[in-house]
């Protein structure tokens, strides 16, 4: 047995304390499957005081965890702590300056600097591994990178954040309100730190970033994310994707277009048929597609302790080997920088619900704006009659353009029966 791993974590939360924890009670089956004994040699986290459950008294505290980066005694540095600057880009710095190898499951962190990151650690000979940043206890990034590695993809999609798919599923299934669902899910780990990244899909678009960059090959382009949340998802629209044979998911989706890289996070109105519709509460999916395997789809919890744990460790175990593939695929300077596909130019059905007055010609005059647009109507329904007072009209297009939705949804606002803002949900075909 050759030398052992010395392991410094960084982060001792709910997935630093789970990782401590799994490395102890698989200590001897992980020191099989990758031929070296595991150990944790040092540990830095806030509060020393604080009882985590885990046995930390063989690893060397550090209240600096950019000192821990550095620690002669550690081999390998496991970035546990979060945000996409401050102390864990200190520690990343710090790690791959010191030629270590640094795993993380921070997803803001890489969505941000993981291109920069990448090419420093290439140039150090250190290597960057983030598995566990992407779809939790899904090993997504290992199989697009690996896996998948003899396709050219077309489109990658997912569920991408277990806190949102478990805020739409619970609100679907209990009827209970978002800010309660919420709640939970803050209590029992999957929320981040700031929740407002989870609803407000930041979290998600992080992930799509670093999915987008992998499989087409490209420098990360966070900033050409789409980005939408669910805080406007409400329990009636949830109602009405049912009846129109419907679920709603916040999905991720990236893809190639005439125009460039379109990459785009918002609620999505998904066909009850399709396989995505079907996953619930914390778990996430990731879909990929190219023309030698028509699809892949994988599914598994993408948020909590024990799946990002899993992610972590089987990163670690990588390291241990010393079989680290190229964080993207290809060596930093082979990424291509891509334009990003505006999401004016985006094109497909729509789910509009309007709250309307009802009375004789409304109907009319919100079908004449969307004549003047030249955008055809699939389906128009008034839901409940109610004469003089605020009624619902659903309506769902054909496809169209995003740039001409927008302006028919600018002028129906303007009408006069219209009383609320238009609600407008994206229909996705997949
Ligand atoms: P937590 O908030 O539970 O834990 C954060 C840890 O970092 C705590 O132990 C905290 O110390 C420590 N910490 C904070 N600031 C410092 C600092 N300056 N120096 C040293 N330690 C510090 O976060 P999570 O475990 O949930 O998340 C950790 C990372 O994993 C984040 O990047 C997150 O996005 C990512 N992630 C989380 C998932 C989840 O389901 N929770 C899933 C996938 C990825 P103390 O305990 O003393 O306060
Ligand atoms: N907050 C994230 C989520 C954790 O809910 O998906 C997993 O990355």
């Amino acid at each position: 047995v050759s030398a052992r791993l010395r392991i410094g974590v960084a982060g001792l939360g709910t997935v630093g304390a789970e990782v401590v924890r799994l490395l102890e009670a698989e200590r001897d089956v992980l020191a099989r499957r990758c031929g070296r004994p595991l150990e944790v040699a040092a540990v830095s986290a806030r509060d020393r005081t604080r009882e985590r459950g885990i046995d930390i008294s063989g690893a060397r505290w550090y209240d600096s965890a950019v000192d821990l980066a550095a620690a002669d005694e550690v081999d390998v540095v496991v970035e546990l702590i979060g945000g996409a600057d401050g102390v864990a880009l200190d520690i990343a710095d710090a790690a791959i300056t010191a030629g270590k190898a640094l795993v993380t499951a921070n997803k803001a962190l890489i969505a941000h600097h993981g291109t920069a990151l990448t090419e420093a650690a290439e140039k150090a000979g250190a290597a960057l591994c983030f598995e566990a940043a992407v779809a939790g206890g899904i090993p997504v990034l290992k199989v697009l990178r690996e896996g998948l590695a003899a396709n050219r993809l077309t489109r990658v999609y997912g569920i991408l954040n277990g806190t949102c798919n478990y805020i739409l599923t619970e609100m679907e299934r209990t009827g209970r309100s978002f800010d309660a669902v919420l709640r939970e899910a803050q209590d029992k780990g999957y929320a981040e730190a700031e929740p407002s990244f989870d609803i407000d899909g930041v979290d998600a678009a992080h992930k799509l970033a670093i999915l987008a960059g992998l499989a087409f090959g490209a420098r990360i382009d966070f900033a050409g994310v789409y980005t939408q949340g669910v805080r406007h998802v409400s329990a009636v629209d949830i109602g009405y994707a049912r009846d129109l044979g419907f679920r709603i998911k916040l999905l991720g989706i990236a893809r190639l277009t005439e125009h460039g890289l379109e990459q785009r996070v918002h609620p999505c109105m998904v066909r009850l048929d399709t396989p995505l519709a079907h996953v619930d509460g914390t778990f996430n999916a990731v879909v990929a597609e190219g023309p030698a395997i028509d699809r892949v789809v994988l599914e598994g919890r993408g948020a909590g302790a024990g799946p990002t744990a899993s992610a972590v460790i089987a990163d670690i175990l990588d390291v241990a080997r010393g079989v680290v593939a190229p964080a993207f695929a290809v060596p930093a300077g082979d990424l291509a920088t891509l334009p990003a596909s505006p999401m004016e130019r985006h094109v497909g059905p729509y789910y509009v619900r309007l709250s309307v007055v009802d009375r004789p010609g409304v109907i009319a005059d919100i079908s004449a704006v969307f004549r003047d647009e030249n955008l055809s109507i699939e389906s128009l329904i008034q839901r409940g009659r109610a004469p003089g007072e605020v009624v619902s009209v659903v309506l769902t297009t054909h496809d169209c353009e995003e740039a001409g939705m927008r302006r028919a949804l600018a002028a129906i606002e303007k009408l006069e029966a219209v009383t609320e803002p238009p609600v407008m949900i994206r229909i996705e075909h997949l």
